[in-house]
């Protein structure tokens, strides 16, 4: 279990790059995502974990290629469905071992419809992976009606991690420090839609200011300007403090950017 969580969180700076491309999983062919392989192998070299879906690593990246892998292992439902937020098990944990993954992630609905079942489901995955040493990250937070406030993130967070998780990925939110601080369990926040480059650096910078250990980040990544560039700047943020400014000028000195003067 230690030497998979080191492989996701880095021991060096107990802080962690996560690259989400999971979400074909309810979304289909994402924006900047129709073939995986293309956007994400320039982008290893800045991540800390991949996170996707089995399929997806089975059909786009390379067994050689040398990155920890945390598998998303829920879903069931799409955009398409009104019970968008009702996940199931769509891995089994001989799957993930077989993948040889460091992690799995699963979405738990508080507050939705759904919630029962979707913790019921999260605490069998917690059993399942505990036998085999296997982290789990708690997704929470997810659906557009979701009053994202630093009031539900706690609760969400805290439910998450007393069930069993062994990383929670939450949305940054204001007042984060108490979401952190009342979570036994490290913190990564996913990015979120897509925004300028500048409001995404500053979410991470603020995050990681109110104790989140880095981002589980998607599409403010693969669907920037120059993505390659906004890895950096992320990275820079996460592992070496950077400001948010600081991390820009990466942005603003990348080759052929539209960010430079
Ligand atoms: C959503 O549940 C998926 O797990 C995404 O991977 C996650 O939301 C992070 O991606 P983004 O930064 O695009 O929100």
């Amino acid at each position: 279990m230690k030497n998979r969580l080191s492989r996701i969180i880095k021991p060096k700076d107990n802080r962690t790059v996560m690259l989400a491309v999971d979400h074909g999983y309810f979304m289909g062919p994402t924006s900047g995502l129709e073939n995986i392989a293309d956007t994400v192998n320039p982008l290893l070299p800045y991540a800390d974990t991949l996170m996707l879906t089995r399929g997806a690593l089975r059909n786009y990246i390379a067994p050689e290629i040398d990155i920890p892998i945390v598998l998303r292992v829920s879903g069931g439902t799409s955009i398409l469905n009104e019970n968008l937020l009702h996940e199931g098990i769509i891995a089994s944990m001989e799957d993930a071992v077989r993948l040889n993954v460091s992690g799995v992630a699963f979405s738990i609905m508080v507050g939705a419809k759904y919630e029962r079942d979707t913790l019921l489901a999260f605490s069998q995955v917690v059993d399942e992976a505990e036998s085999l040493g296997i982290p789990v990250i708690a997704v929470t937070a997810v659906g557009k009606d979701m009053v994202r406030d630093a009031r539900y993130m706690g609760l969400a967070s805290r439910i998450a991690a007393e069930i069993g998780a062994h990383i929670v990925k939450t949305y940054y939110v204001e007042g984060f420090e108490k979401v952190v601080e009342t979570c036994p369990v490290p913190v990564v926040i996913a990015g979120g839609k897509k925004t300028d480059e500048i409001t995404a650096l500053r979410t991470a910078f603020n995050a990681i200011e109110a104790g989140a250990v880095g981002v589980d980040m998607g599409r403010n990544i693969f669907q920037a300007n120059n993505p390659e560039a906004m890895i950096q700047a992320v990275n820079a943020i996460v592992h070496d403090n950077h400001t948010p400014d600081e991390a820009y000028q990466i942005l603003s000195k990348a080759k052929g950017s539209r960010f430079s003067k």
